[in-house]
Order: structure tokens, then C-alpha cells, then sequence
């Protein structure tokens, strides 16, 4: 693992966004995974404006997120897809039938994973994977305790992950109980991955992935075992490792 320590969520946020940005001029066909949540949020408003100044193009990018509520239709403000499109998609020019987000709505889950895997298999595989990581240590929605093996599938959301993304709704009520997640497997596919976090509330889980026991009680800590991890981070949630 790199373990890279911005000064700030600016800063943080500048750093991935240049490491993606790397990758797409690398390759303009690049298979891009990505993620939503507060964390991202400014990596894709520096791409945006990358993107707005020449120095980067979407127009071959195809990309896979790591997941979607279930039982929210993509019209949805709360859906991934709505988040997606607000923060990246309508601002670059991403061809929008190289765009791949679970679909909260499928009839039929297990088709609907098995396809996800397909898709990203017949496209050759995700070659750069953005993540955020949740306080309990989750990647995706890969709660604790799911197996390292586990492929895309439906996941049972965590209290405490209920919980933290209650602040995106107007009561923790209305957050969803399940999503369709990108399993550890297959993030683990991906070769390169980069993983930001943010803030103090992060910072034992952190220090937790990158020092302490590989597992499925942390799903993070599988990031140990991949080739090419870059970890950024803010001060605070480097605060325990440094
Ligand atoms: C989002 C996702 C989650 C988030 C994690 C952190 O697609 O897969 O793992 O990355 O819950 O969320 P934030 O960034 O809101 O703290």
C-alpha cells in the first residue's frame, strides 16, 4: 500500500483526482470504478474542472460504481445513479451508455449481479477502482463479517452504515436496508485501486486497514493483499498512523 497524507480534504481531493486523471490520459478507454458518498465528492469536482479546462476527456471512459440502494429508482434523489449524474456525469462528456450502476430496481437480484459481473468481465475488467471506506470498515457495502469471496450480490446494510448515511436523508427511516454492492472479490479484480478518506471519525478504522489483522471483520483490511492500493489521506484520518 501507498500511504499518501494531504493537508486537507482539498488537497486530498486534488491528489486523487490528478491519480485518475493519470490513468485516463494513459488510457482514454480506461474501465473506471467509482464511488459515492460525502468523501468523493470533491475528487469529481476537480476532475470536472479538469475536464472543463481540456486536460481530460470521458468520451471513451466506461465506468462501474461500486453500488446502489435497493428499491430506489435511478429518478430518485437519494439514488446512486441521481448522485452520479449530479456530480460527474451531466458535467463531462461520458458517453452515458458506458455508464454501469447496479440497478436498485431489478426484478430478478441474482440476474441482475450476475450481469454486473459480466459486464465488467467482458469489458476486460475495472482498471483504476475509487474508494471511500465506511467507519466500519466496509469497501462498497461489503459490511463486516461477509467472506473475502464474495462477487456482487445484495447486501443487508449495517446499522451503523444506516446510521452514518442517515445525514444525506430526512430521517434515518427512509434509508434504504439493502444495496446491490460489488462484492470484495471483485474489487479486488481491479487493478489499480484508490482508496481516500477523510476526517477524524475515520481514523482508527484507517489505522485498523492498513496495521491491524486482514479480516472479514474489517473488509477493508483485504486492501493488504492487492498489488496496487494507493490509500489517501487528510490529516485527521491519518491521525493514528502518523
Ligand atoms: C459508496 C460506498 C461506500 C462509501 C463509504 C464512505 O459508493 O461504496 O463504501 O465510500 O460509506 O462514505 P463517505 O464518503 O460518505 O464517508
Amino acid at each position: 500500500m501507498r500511504i499518501i497524507v494531504a493537508k486537507n480534504y482539498e488537497e486530498l481531493s486534488t491528489k486523487a483526482a490528478h491519480l485518475i486523471a493519470g490513468q485516463l490520459i494513459m488510457n482514454p478507454e480506461t474501465r473506471l470504478g467509482l464511488a459515492t458518498g460525502a468523501t468523493p465528492i470533491g475528487t469529481y469536482k476537480v476532475l470536472v474542472k479538469m475536464y472543463n479546462d481540456g486536460l481530460i476527456d470521458f468520451k471513451k471512459i466506461v465506468s462501474f460504481n461500486l453500488d446502489e440502494y435497493y428499491g430506489i429508482d435511478s429518478e430518485n434523489a437519494q439514488s446512486y445513479y441521481y448522485f452520479m449524474n449530479k456530480n460527474l456525469f451531466e458535467k463531462v462528456n461520458i458517453d452515458k451508455n458506458n455508464i454501469n450502476i447496479p440497478n436498485g430496481m431489478c426484478e430478478d437480484i441474482e440476474k441482475e449481479c450476475n450481469d454486473y459481473e459480466a459486464k465488467i468481465r467482458g469489458k476486460g475488467g475495472i482498471d483504476l477502482q475509487l474508494l471511500g471506506i465506511g467507519r466500519n470498515g466496509h469497501i462498497g457495502f461489503n459490511e463486516p463479517d461477509l467472506k473475502f469471496e464474495a462477487m456482487t450480490h445484495l447486501v443487508d446494510l449495517d446499522d451503523d452504515t444506516i446510521d452514518a448515511n442517515s445525514r444525506f436523508f430526512d430521517s434515518i427511516d427512509e434509508v434504504p436496508k439493502k444495496a446491490i454492492s460489488m462484492g470484495i472479490k471483485t474489487i479486488m479484480h481491479s487493478k489499480k485501486i484508490v482508496l481516500i478518506a477523510s476526517g477524524i471519525d475515520k481514523a482508527d478504522t484507517v489505522y485498523d486497514m492498513i496495521f491491524g489483522p486482514i479480516n472479514p471483520n474489517l473488509p477493508a483490511s483485504a486492501l493488504q493483499l492487492h498489488k496496487d492500493v494507493t490509500v489517501i489521506l487528510d490529516e485527521d484520518a491519518a491521525r493514528k498512523i502518523s
